[in-house]
């Protein structure tokens, strides 16, 4: 992937999913399973595939032979859900040649839309929205039945905590474990608190639980998934957050002791998480990154914008000044630590001025990498009630280029560095260009390949980088 690829809001592929064939041998009805979105859908996904398994299913890469097409979609631009219904458009294909496969949407869009989807898109037979997928087999009889089946009730409590999701698309090195979900933020140009609810974590001992299951199983690398993870924080006893005392606080699991419970179920287990929030991002966490050697010095900080005013505009909870503390804070507890974020270009009301103090951010930070977004209004949020899209699409393409300028010279110098040094790199699988080539990340998240010698995925192997492309680094094993 080039750079620009990288840092232009390019991360919302289509991606179709299925488990090992040993997995599926004695299922009848085949589910092709597709995932838009951030990292929380695709691990929604591999419960949605537990549920269904569990139900007489098996998965299939092929939606023309599927007896159910799942489309698990994301609502945070409308690009996203463009992509989405240009999708339901292939399928019809299949209900043509099979009247009786179902089409059901699952996600962020589906609670976006609720009802509306079943009479938008005449094709479509259900509906889910991502708290009711234990619902999922009643909703399907009921379809089977010829009726509409929907279900988009949010829930305070579900977490899922229970079920064990079928990994999919795995390379068996790397899984997510989703460790909390909705978000309570209200970030005023965010559908997400919308799509996914309220605010809740999952008992930590079912997150260790599923990390040691993750070890026996040969994995490697666990990435703690959250819209906000630094605000985790469990109490058992069914009590919710916002009712605690500060005595029940002090007692309860936050994210720096779950990051080390997890850093301690295995010393070979490599531990990354996302995505940190700059407003609840305590040096508590920090230390204990900095302390272990298996959690990975890598923080994704969305700053969104540079400016003060826009920042507040957007409800982020912190100025510009606090964040570039955090980054401090970072630099100072934990050396040499990767850092990314996410801008968004021509939020409401953005002056030239404003935008000029992004690009000086930025360049004071020096992001490893960056993800970028043009401001998209999206219905019923903050930002639309209360502001003007006001910023044309022209200033705001031009704003978002400017950025992509100064990033990949950031970019550059950070892969740069990296030329000359040994870096502990664990293997994920081939590169995309060559079968004699592996792939793997060093610690700080950055892509190095190198000649596969005699080693296999999986391994952790010290990589001498001899050269790089503006985000890819190129080497050779040195030892392990
Ligand atoms: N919970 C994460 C972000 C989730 S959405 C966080 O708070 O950082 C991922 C990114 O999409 C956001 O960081 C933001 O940069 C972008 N985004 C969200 N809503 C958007 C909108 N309406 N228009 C453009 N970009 C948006
Ligand atoms: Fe959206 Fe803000 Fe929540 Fe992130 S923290 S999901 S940007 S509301
Ligand atoms: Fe999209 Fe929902 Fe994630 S809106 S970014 S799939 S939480």
């Amino acid at each position: 992937m080039n750079l620009e690829e990288k840092i232009i809001d390019e991360s919302i592929q289509g991606k179709p999913l299925m488990v090992d064939s040993k997995n599926t041998a004695i299922k009848t009805k085949k589910m092709f399973l597709e995932s838009y979105g951030c990292a929380m859908n695709f691990s929604d996904s591999e419960i949605v595939a537990s549920i269904l398994m569990d139900n007489g299913y098996s998965t299939t890469l092929n939606y023309e032979e599927a007896d159910i097409i799942f489309v698990n979609t994301c609502a945070i631009r409308d690009n996203a859900e463009q992509k989405v219904r240009n999708r339901l458009n292939d399928f019809k294909r299949v209900k043509q040649k099979n009247p009786k496969a179902l089409v059901g949407v699952l996600g962020c869009m589906a609670e976006r839309l609720k009802s509306q989807f079943l009479e938008q898109e005449k094709l479509v037979d259900i509906v889910v929205g991502p708290d009711s997928y234990r619902d999922l087999p009643n909703l399907i009889e009921e379809a089977e039945d010829g009726h509409k089946a929907i279900n988009v009730i949010l829930s305070k409590e579900e977490t899922y905590a229970d079920l064990t999701p079928v990994r999919l698309g795995t390379n068996g090195v790397t899984a997510y474990i989703s460790i909390m979900r909705g978000c309570d933020n209200m970030c005023s140009f965010c559908v997400v608190p919308f799509t996914r609810g309220r605010e809740r974590s999952r008992d930590p001992e079912s997150i260790v639980a599923e990390a040691k299951d993750l070890v026996e199983k040969g994995y490697k690398e666990v990435t703690l998934l959250g819209q906000n993870v630094d605000s985790y924080l469990y109490s058992g006893g069914g009590l919710k957050k916002e009712t605690l005392t500060e005595e029940q606080k002090k007692l309860a699991t936050n994210f720096a002791q779950l990051l080390e419970r997890v850093a301690l179920v295995s010393p070979d287990l490599r531990i990354r998480f996302s995505t940190s929030h700059p407003k609840d991002m305590g040096d508590d966490v920090l230390e204990v990154i900095a302390k272990h050697e298996n959690i990975c010095k890598y923080i994704h900080l969305p700053v969104q914008s540079g400016n003060s005013r826009i920042l507040e505009a957007m409800n982020r909870g912190y100025t510009r000044e606090w964040y570039l503390n955090r980054i401090a804070a970072i630099n100072k507890i934990i050396p040499e630590c990767g850092i990314s974020t996410d801008i968004i270009t021509g939020f409401c009301t953005e002056t030239e001025e404003e935008h000029q103090d992004t690009l000086s951010l930025l360049r004071e930070v020096k992001y490893d990498y960056a993800f970028l977004f043009m401001y998209n209004e999206r219905p019923k949020t903050l930002a639309e009630r209360k502001f003007k899209d006001d910023v044309p699409d022209a200033i705001k393409s031009r704003r978002q280029s400017e950025i992509v300028a100064i990033q990949r010279e950031n970019s550059a110098i950070k892969t740069k560095a990296g030329v000359g040094k040994v870096h502990k790199v664990l293997i994920e699988g081939f590169s995309k260009k060559s079968d004699d080539m592996f792939m793997g990340r060093n610690t700080q998240n950055t892509v190095i390949v190198f000649p596969k010698l005699n080693y296999k995925k999986g391994d952790y192997v010290n990589v001498l980088v001899t050269s790089c492309t503006s985000s890819t680094m190129i080497g050779e094993i040195v030892s392990h």
